[in-house]
């Protein structure tokens, strides 16, 4: 399964490296948005349209946060996420080591699941560039949907763009009254990811809701915390 994930993953970044502007994106690894006035990338206005053209044509949702680009797949189970290249931190390989932590704890129940699938290498000339990649069960991270299921009609708390508006303790309540009923204590999981693993920052975009409807978190990688390195562990 996963095995096919990758190749559909390696045949797409195939196709982007036969782009050279799409190319040169990748070289300097997507600079990450310093911006959030803008979801997507702080690119030129004309670098951004021309992007968002090339995902259309190779009909792929192209997403983001401060730190990930995030590719979604119509017809794939898995979103492919790659790191920013703006930090020296990976922080998806921090949520492949947060994922691996909760299984042996017994909270893989609330986190997506998430592997790392390689790194991909390409040559600009004769000069080789690599990034790692990485696959996350895809959820219903859409504001619309989200809201509700939350019951809330403020849809835009939890698209991306304005879901820092809904801060961890509205998430972690909205949770609490989905996993108490079902003897789970969502608090203990919270505080065991931010002592455990450094990490924090669960605002309303990110999570979101599996096939069955259950609210899991898919950035549980937390931010700013460069100084936590789970290879040092
Ligand atoms: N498993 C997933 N399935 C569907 N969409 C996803 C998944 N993971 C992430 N996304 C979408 O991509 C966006 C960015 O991903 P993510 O939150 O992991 O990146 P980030 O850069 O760490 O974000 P932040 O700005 O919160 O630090 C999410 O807000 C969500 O909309
Ligand atoms: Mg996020």
């Amino acid at each position: 399964m996963l095995y096919e994930v990758r190749a559909e993953a390696v045949k797409f970044f195939n196709d982007i490296m036969k782009d050279k502007y799409m190319k040169r994106m990748f070289i300097t690894r997507m600079e990450a948005p310093h911006d959030r006035e803008d979801e997507k990338f702080t690119w030129h206005k004309s670098a951004r349209r021309y992007w968002d053209r090339f995902m259309k044509e190779h009909g792929v949702f192209a997403t983001c946060g401060a730190s990930k680009a995030v590719f979604v797949f119509e017809d794939m189970d898995y979103v492919i996420k790659v790191p920013f290249a703006n930090d020296s931190f990976d922080y998806c390989y921090k949520e492949v080591w947060v994922y691996k932590e909760a299984v042996e704890a017994g909270y893989d129940e609330v986190f997506a699941p998430c592997y790392i699938l390689g790194h991909y290498r390409f040559y600009d000339g004769d000069q080789p560039f690599m990034f790692p990649f990485y696959a996350m069960l895809k959820l219903d991270c859409s504001g619309k949907s989200i809201a509700r299921w939350a019951g809330d009609s403020n849809a835009h708390l939890y698209n991306s763009k304005e879901s820092y508006d809904a801060d961890s303790d509205d998430v972690v309540e909205m949770m609490d009254d989905y996993y108490g009923g079902d003897g789970w204590n969502i608090y203990d999981v919270v505080d065991w990811l931010y002592d455990h693993c450094d990490a924090s920052d669960l605002h309303g975009g990110n999570f979101g809701l599996n096939k069955d409807g259950r609210p899991m978190f898919v950035d549980y990688s937390g931010y700013g915390c460069s100084s936590f390195d789970p290879c040092m562990r």
